[in-house]
């Protein structure tokens, strides 16, 4: 097989997963969802966003960040001359978290026994990218990808190389969380998010510069 090939069938395994992933029942958010919100994105990303999990219009469509959260990382990426066409963006858990209050539907974090039981997805979906950087948004991907005692006041920005999934990873701020800040907390966490994610641009392309990893 050469190598066109290779990524083709790459390709070709990704739209399968996601396939796969939309009638999965492994936890019980499968019960209330409405629609498994998978990922979407260049599935030979060299850069991966993971976010926490679809909120209410991420459920209602099926794609991930298209509320408020997603035009403000739309917009950041744009600050750093890049689309969703270069990324791919995914989310940690796959349906929609939330609980009754008052009669309606409020979004809540997932519950680690929810990660875990979404994990086989994301693990499959990061493996068949293999992209070289990824950006954790939030604390709940970071406990998961990075370590459990992820601490974001203390390790956003800061690049880990003990990643399975890619050469270079970090966390920072999720876009929802700058959402709910203050105007002065808001433009201070806008400025860190675009400048974590042109820390990653620039990661991606010195990690295309430096030497394939070996084997042993
Ligand atoms: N927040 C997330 O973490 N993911 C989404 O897809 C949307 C909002």
């Amino acid at each position: 097989m050469d190598e066109l090939n290779v990524e083709d069938e790459q390709v070709h395994q990704l739209i399968e997963l996601s396939a796969q992933a939309q009638s999965c029942t492994a936890c019980h958010l499968s019960q209330i969802r409405t629609k498994v919100v998978f990922g979407e994105g260049n599935p030979k990303a060299p850069l991966v966003f993971v976010g926490e999990g679809p909120g209410q219009q991420e459920d209602a469509t099926g794609r991930p960040f298209v509320g408020r959260a997603g035009a403000l990382l739309d917009e950041c990426l744009l600050e750093c001359r890049l689309t969703r066409k270069y990324v791919y963006i995914c989310n940690v858990v796959k349906c929609r978290a939330c609980e009754i209050e008052n009669g309606r539907a409020r979004n809540r974090a997932p519950r680690p026994d929810e990660i875990e039981a979404c994990f086989n997805w994301l693990d499959q979906q990061l493996r068949l990218i293999g992209p070289l950087v990824i950006v954790c948004l939030g604390a709940p991907s970071a406990n998961t990808l990075i370590h459990k005692n992820f601490r974001m006041l203390q390790e956003r920005g800061t690049w880990f190389t003990s990643s399975p999934f890619a050469r270079y990873i970090m966390a920072t701020l999720h876009p929802a969380y700058i959402l709910r800040q203050d105007a002065e907390g808001f433009a201070s966490g806008r400025a860190q998010l675009i400048g974590d994610i042109e820390s990653a641009r620039k990661k991606v392309a010195a990690a295309r510069k430096e030497a394939p990893p070996t084997l042993f």
